[in-house]
Formats: C-alpha cells, sequence, structure tokens
C-alpha cells in the first residue's frame, strides 16, 4: 500500500473469505448460475476490501459499470453507506442487482439503472463515484473522454475511486484478459493507471491515494481522487 490517507475500519471483516460468504448469500436465490457463481467468488479475484477502506463513511456512492450489484450490496450490508446507485449496460445484471437488493430490503437504499457510459453519467446526489474494472472495457478511443467524464460527475469535496487490471506484467495482463474472454466474450484493453491518473489531474482532481495488489494470477491497481 502507498496510502496518502488513512483506510477507514470500522471492525467487520472485509476478508476475501468474508466478503465471498455475504456474497454468497446475497445471491443465493439468484437464478441464473452464472451470475450466483461469479458474484460469490468475485471477492477472491477482486480486492474489495481496499476498495471499501477507501469509502468514506455515509458515502452516497454512484457505482459505474455496476454488474450484478456486488459492490454497493456488500456497502450496503456492511452499513458503510448512505445510498447508493448503479448502473451498468447489462440488462441480466442490472435484473440480478435489483433482485438482490429487493430480497435484502435495500431497495431504499439502493437502486439500480439499466444504462450504457454512453448515454453519460447520471447526477444522483452522489458524494463518490466508484468504477470497478470498467475502464478496460471501454474501447480505446473513448477511454479518456469517460476519464474526463468520471471526473466531471465528481462533485466539489467528493471523491473517486478508481480500479482496474494492470497491463504488466504481461502474463497477468494476458490472464484478465482471457478471463474477460471467456466471462465477457470481449477483447478488453488495460491502461496504465499512470495515465489514468495524468488525466484525472487535468480534469481538476487530486491523487490521494495510489495502490497495487495481486489476487491469484490477476494484477490490479487503485486510484483514489478528491476534487477539491
Ligand atoms: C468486470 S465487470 C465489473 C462489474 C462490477 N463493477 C464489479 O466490480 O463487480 C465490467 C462491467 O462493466 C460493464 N460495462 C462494460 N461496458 C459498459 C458500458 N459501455 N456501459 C455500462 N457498463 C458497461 C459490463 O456490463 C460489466 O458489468
Amino acid at each position: 500500500m502507498n496510502g496518502l490517507t488513512d483506510p477507514v475500519t470500522d471492525g467487520s471483516d472485509h476478508s476475501a473469505s468474508a466478503l465471498a460468504g455475504l456474497a454468497s448469500e446475497l445471491y443465493a436465490a439468484e437464478p441464473s448460475a452464472k451470475i450466483r457463481l461469479s458474484q460469490r467468488y468475485r471477492p477472491y479475484i477482486c480486492p474489495f476490501d481496499q476498495v471499501i477502506a477507501q469509502v468514506p463513511e455515509s458515502a452516497r456512492v454512484l457505482d459505474v459499470g455496476c454488474g450484478s450489484g456486488l459492490f454497493l450490496l456488500l456497502l450496503a450490508k456492511l452499513g458503510r453507506i448512505e445510498a447508493g446507485h448503479g448502473f451498468d449496460v447489462s440488462a441480466p445484471a442490472i435484473s440480478a442487482a435489483r433482485n438482490a437488493a429487493a430480497r435484502q430490503a435495500l431497495t431504499a437504499t439502493l437502486s439500480f439503472e439499466e444504462r450504457p457510459v454512453e448515454a453519460g453519467i447520471p447526477e444522483v446526489h452522489h458524494s463518490v463515484v466508484t468504477v470497478l474494472d470498467v475502464i478496460h472495457h471501454i474501447p480505446p478511443p473513448h477511454q479518456q473522454a469517460f476519464v474526463a467524464a468520471l471526473c466531471a460527475a465528481t462533485p466539489a469535496g467528493g471523491r473517486l475511486i478508481i480500479k482496474d487490471m494492470v497491463h504488466r506484467p504481461i502474463w497477468r495482463a494476458t490472464a484478465n484478459r482471457l478471463h474477460d474472454l471467456v466471462m465477457a466474450r470481449q477483447w478488453v484493453h488495460h491502461l496504465q493507471p499512470g495515465i489514468v491518473a495524468d488525466w484525472c489531474l487535468q480534469n481538476g482532481m487530486r491523487l490521494v491515494h495510489q495502490t497495487s495488489a495481486n489476487t491469484l494470477w490477476y494484477g490490479h491497481w487503485m486510484l483514489v481522487l478528491d476534487r477539491q
């Protein structure tokens, strides 16, 4: 960790196995086996603990490309957020997110919307924008404009958290490429965190935390940026 801010610690267990246990409960009644299993095991792939630690207490979170809503559902179950709104282009993923929120009686706290990022980033009175493993799905000619839109969507005094996959070492990037070829049937385009950080700085953001982590054969980086 290369922390410039202190991670929030609320005493809950944020280990991969604890979060996987929560994820298993959240999606136990999900009819799609692909979604049920991918969400259950996702905490072993994605270092959610490090991202959760950077979300300020009682934040109102907008999760861009939220998939089946796992990150927001975890935050809500851990009592870490006041509200969350997630959007994603995938209709089955949004349906699974809505159903999981309903089963957990979290519909007053969480909402989910089927929407592509190309339709713009919605204003939902959020204080934090999170973007987990989405940038590498955006075609390279649009990645810089997407990052600029994320910055513009972060309100004054708010925070932008971007977590994505490494482009080096090549074997870790290849492992993720193969994962996305199988799971998303897509050839993805990883970006260096330094390039993304530069784009954010050009758009008025201040870098407060940068970290990298490995899980299994996957490599991750995370940028935490605040707007004054
Ligand atoms: C690797 S998944 C990450 C999901 C979630 N953020 C997480 O960490 O569990 C990438 C997500 O980005 C979404 N996505 C890709 N392109 C998108 C677009 N143009 N607009 C909205 N969502 C998109 C996909 O549908 C998918 O759910």
